[in-house]
Order: C-alpha cells, then sequence, then structure tokens
C-alpha cells in the first residue's frame, strides 16, 4: 500500500516537470542510479553544471556498452545543455548507468537532482554563439572544451586542425580529436568529430601525416587509459574519419608520462621519424610502417626548463634566414614551469641525423614570451616547405577557469616559423602567417573590439588600452633595456591568481615596428620582422575602446571578415 501511494505522488510531481514516468530515474544507491531513455529524437541534451562533480555515464544498448563519458551533471542549477547523439546507436532505447562522485550525493537526495527534470531529447542543438569573449578571428570549437591542437596537415587546398576535445562540457574531460578544416588559416568550419575514446582510452594528443606513398593519411595518438601507449588509426578520405588499426597499442613503455607523438616522414634516412615527450625528456624513434618502432636516442638530460613535464614536441629542419644554411628546431612545450609560471613553449636549435638530435646552445629559450601559447605543434606536408605552427591559447592554471561557458579556449593566430642569427646564436624567428594579412581592413581612428594596431617605432614605446572602467593593458618596448612587456595586471582576473601578469621579453636587435593584433579575449604582439612574439588572453569587464602610444605612430586596422 505504502508502495502505491509513493509511486502515485512521483507521478503526480513529475507530471508538472514534462518528463514521463518511464524516464524516471531508478536510484540504486547512495551513488548510483539508472534512466531508460526511449530514443525519439537524435539528442539527449545533458544539463551541465559545472561546480559539481562529473558523473560517470555507461550508454548501454541491448545489454551493451556502446559509449563511456564523465559529465558534471547538474545538482541544483544548470549552466548549459551538452548534446549526447543518442541515434547512432540504433537502438530503440538506451540504458544509462550514471555514478555520481564527490561529496554532493551525500548533501542532496539524488532523485531530487535537477538533471532527471532537465534532460530532454531535441533533434537540433543550438550553438549559435553566446559568448563575448568568443574570438572573431581565432579557432574555437563551436561549443565544449578544447585544449592542443593535434595532427595538423595539409592536402588538396585545405588545412585540418584536429584538437583536444571534450564534447560534453566545457572543462577538461572526455578526450577526443575534434575536427575543423580551412582554406585560409583564418576562416575555419566545423567538422564531425574524428576520433572517439575507446577501450584503450582516451584519445591525447598526437600528429597526422600523409602517407603519399600509400593514399592515406596516418594519426599517431596517444591512448591515455591505465597506462599511456601510442597508437595509430588510417584515413582513406582525407582525414574525415579514421579507423584505429587492428593491432593497437604500436608503442608502450612503463613510463608514467610517455604521449604526444609527433610522426614525420625524413627523406634523409628514407624512414618515419617519432618525437615522443617521455617525462622531461624526448625520445626519438625510427620505422618503416608506422606500426613497429625503433628506439634512436633520447634528448634533454641537462639542457633546457625542467620545471616541469615535457609535452607536444615537434623537429623540423628550417631555413637560417638570408642564408644558405638550414639547422633542426626541436620544440618542446612545458608544463608547469613557463617563464611567467604554467605552461609555455621552449625550444632547441641544433643538428638532426635521423636518430639523434644534438643541441648547439646551453641557454633555455622560448618562442612565445606570453603566458597564453602552448602545445605548438606545426602542419604536415604545408605547401611551398612553409612551417606554419598554432598554439593552444590558454595555461594550465586556469584553462579551465577562464569566464566562458558554452566553449573553452582558442587558437593563436597561425604562425611562420623559420630561424635568424643574432650576435652568433640562431634563434627561431616567429612571423603572423601571411594569410593573417588578409584581416587588415579600413583604417580607423577609434579603436574597434578586434583589430590590428601596427606601430612604428621611433624610440622606447608605451601602448595604453584603455576602457571606461578604468581597466588596462600596458605594452612596452623599452630601448634600454632592450625588451617588450604586456602588463595585463589592471583587467578583470578573479578567476584565478594566477591570471594578472606582466610578461616580458628579450629584444633581439631593435624593434622598427610592432604588430598588435586584438581579439575579444586576446592579444598578440609581433615585432615586424618576426622575432618577438607574445600572446596572452584578456577579458575586459568592457572592450577597451581607448588607445594611447607614446614614442611611435599607431595605424588602427579593422578586421574584415
Ligand atoms: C598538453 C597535454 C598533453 C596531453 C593532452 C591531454 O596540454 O597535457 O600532454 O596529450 O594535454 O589533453
Amino acid at each position: 500500500m505504502k508502495k502505491v501511494v509513493l509511486a502515485m505522488m512521483m507521478m503526480l510531481s513529475l507530471a508538472g516537470t514534462g518528463v514521463s514516468a518511464q524516464e524516471t530515474p531508478q536510484i540504486l544507491g547512495a551513488s548510483h542510479a539508472m534512466l531508460r531513455e526511449p530514443v525519439s529524437k537524435r539528442y539527449l541534451l545533458l544539463p551541465v553544471q559545472e561546480r559539481e562533480e562529473n558523473a560517470s555515464i555507461k550508454v548501454i544498448a541491448g545489454g551493451q556498452t556502446v559509449q563511456e563519458l564523465n559529465v558534471r551533471l547538474a545538482v541544483d542549477k544548470v549552466d548549459y545543455y551538452v548534446p549526447l547523439d543518442v541515434q547512432r546507436f540504433g537502438a530503440k532505447d538506451l540504458l544509462l548507468d550514471i555514478t555520481f562522485h564527490g561529496d554532493r550525493r551525500f548533501t542532496g537526495a539524488m532523485k531530487d537532482f535537477l538533471c532527471w527534470r532537465e534532460m530532454k531529447q531535441s533533434d537540433t542543438f543550438d550553438t549559435a554563439n553566446r559568448e563575448r569573449y568568443r574570438p572573431q578571428y581565432h579557432h574555437t570549437p563551436l561549443y565544449g572544451w578544447m585544449n592542443d591542437p593535434n595532427g595538423m596537415f595539409y592536402k588538396d587546398g585545405v588545412y585540418h586542425l584536429y584538437y583536444q576535445y571534450n564534447p560534453y562540457g566545457s572543462m577538461w574531460e572526455n578526450m577526443t580529436w575534434g575536427h575543423s578544416t580551412s582554406r585560409d588559416l583564418i576562416h575555419w568550419e566545423a567538422q564531425p568529430i574524428a576520433i572517439e575514446p575507446d577501450a584503450l582510452g582516451a584519445i591525447f594528443s598526437g600528429s597526422c601525416v600523409v602517407d603519399k606513398r600509400n593514399g592515406q593519411v596516418v594519426a599517431m595518438y596517444t591512448s591515455a587509459g591505465k597506462s599511456q601507449v601510442q597508437s595509430i588509426a588510417f584515413s582513406k578520405d582525407n582525414g574525415q574519419t579514421f579507423e584505429k588499426f587492428s593491432g593497437n597499442p604500436v608503442l608502450t613503455s612503463s613510463e608514467e608520462d610517455f604521449r604526444d607523438p609527433k610522426v614525420f616522414w625524413n627523406p634523409e634516412i628514407q624512414k618515419w621519424n617519432l618525437i615522443l615527450a617521455v617525462g622531461q625528456e624526448m625520445r626519438i624513434y625510427t620505422s618503416a610502417d608506422m606500426k613497429s618502432w625503433n628506439y634512436e636516442s633520447s634528448f634533454g638530460k641537462e639542457l633546457g626548463c625542467h620545471d616541469g613535464v615535457w609535452e607536444c614536441p615537434d623537429l623540423m629542419k628550417l631555413q637560417v634566414r638570408g642564408t644558405d644554411k638550414q639547422k633542426w628546431l626541436l620544440i618542446c612545450n612545458i608544463n608547469p614551469g613557463g617563464p611567467f609560471g604554467g605552461s609555455a613553449t621552449q625550444y632547441f636549435v641544433g643538428d638532426f641525423d635521423g636518430h639523434k638530435f644534438t643541441c648547439e646552445h646551453q641557454d633555455t629559450r622560448w618562442m612565445d614570451y606570453g603566458k597564453d601559447h602552448y602545445a605548438t605543434v606545426t602542419f604536415d606536408n604545408a605547401p611551398d616547405g612553409r612551417r606554419i605552427a598554432l598554439a593552444w591559447m590558454s595555461n594550465w592554471q586556469y584553462a579551465n577557469q577562464v569566464p566562458t561557458k558554452q566553449f573553452r579556449s582558442a587558437n593563436s593566430l597561425p604562425r611562420d616559423l623559420d630561424l635568424f642569427e643574432y650576435e652568433g646564436q640562431t634563434y627561431c624567428g616567429v612571423t603572423p602567417s601571411r594569410e593573417v594579412d588578409a584581416l587588415r581592413g579600413k583604417v580607423v581612428k577609434k579603436l574597434p573590439k578586434t583589430c590590428e594596431i601596427v606601430v612604428d617605432v621611433k624610440t622606447t614605446t608605451e601602448i595604453t588600452l584603455t576602457n571606461s572602467l578604468g581597466e588596462q593593458v600596458v605594452m612596452r618596448y623599452d630601448v634600454q633595456q632592450n625588451t617588450f612587456s604586456m602588463d595585463r595586471t589592471r583587467t578583470y582576473a578573479s578567476f584565478s591568481e594566477a591570471f594578472p601578469s606582466v610578461t616580458t621579453a628579450p629584444v633581439y636587435g631593435s624593434i622598427r615596428q610592432l604588430r598588435i593584433f586584438i581579439d575579444n579575449c586576446s592579444i598578440e604582439a609581433f615585432d615586424a620582422e618576426g622575432r618577438l612574439s607574445m600572446t596572452n588572453l584578456i577579458f575586459p569587464a568592457e572592450p577597451y575602446n581607448n588607445v594611447k602610444v607614446t614614442g611611435g605612430k599607431a595605424t588602427i586596422y579593422e578586421i574584415s571578415e
């Protein structure tokens, strides 16, 4: 009798919320629930509350687990929804097996969690932008979290950018390869997800190569399960879809940090080379088929910065500007340990014979002297021998906390890399890719929200951006000190103590012209000669609408779309 009354009460209370009795969760324990979901539409929209812990969801169709994901299901407030494609499994109904984690399960009765009332099916998912900080001319995912650029390659006129992606929330989780394409490195088109987690684990960072001899694109990535191991996948449709190799993993180790494979064809040894980040060193391998790998050498002991884990390597031969010399550049992203705290990109210049990299300098070098330039890697097979790099414009110190919700994080502008000599040393040159020039629109007097400011430098120069709230960013080229700096200590930063910062770069030679790119949440500063780059995020409470320049003459260009 008691049971019947209870069931009736539940049905009544659900009547007002639009949830059918069928979808009532079965609460099975302190942290465990099941929900049967008849599939009637394409998506099940899952309500997310970011400050809650992740709930682990097993999607079961016909007794088989077809997907596993972690979602911060809403307990008492919905920040946003994420779409779970429920139709693709071809099942009439699905069983969601949900385990909640964290303390909340003790404080609130699970049956009252808001997620049960707010889950809904829909044939569409609205990706129209709702964010004022979403960049206008930098790549971002339509929704969800993004970190490192992955697997970038160029083929048949199209640049492919994959990226570390969480399709089920705007914080790091469920690592998947998202995918976008572009013909001009500026305008990006979102593509379906390229590689999804599997029984070997989440899909961490890696690279793609255009395997011309076999008419395919091959992706190599880290499968991050119980251990980090390397896997490969093949694409016969120009990177649109990938089929995982049945013999995965292709490279294993007992090392804990063993990841981020960057593969490239080395014509000098007629083999594939692989550079892999392992703890605080880089390992180099060779292979004839990318399936079996030979260890060749390790690089990095007693060189460079070791205040963090080495990640996301790259290795390439580059021309030394204005000479007929070529040298090798080894890119080594490190986190933490960056010059201003947290994540940054260091590099080494030297020689590489296909087996061993030898560094020619003792000092530590940084590719970009801002605080938001990480996981930098280059495109495979770029046209005209170009080496085009993209970075993730964030820092692990606060990446999960920056004030956006619908999406989190953007990529840097594309940059061409080369080498230049200064006082007997060879450094990495960084120049905004020429495709960026097409963004220059009309010259304007008043500072727009997004723009390029070109400053012809005469002497020590100060560029101050302000808004009516008194927030400001000050950039300064100091001729005496021979430095360029950016001060963002007087702008909105309450989401992280690590955010306010003054970043300072050495200047090699003297600066004649500065190029400063402002987008809705970023500033990238370069000198016109490609010897300086500085990338910093900004979240002004209202856009900077005023610029004051001393020591130089500024021209402000609107961004033309
Ligand atoms: C760098 C990194 C990589 C790893 C990936 C995971 O930001 O930690 O080393 O593969 O992110 O998302």
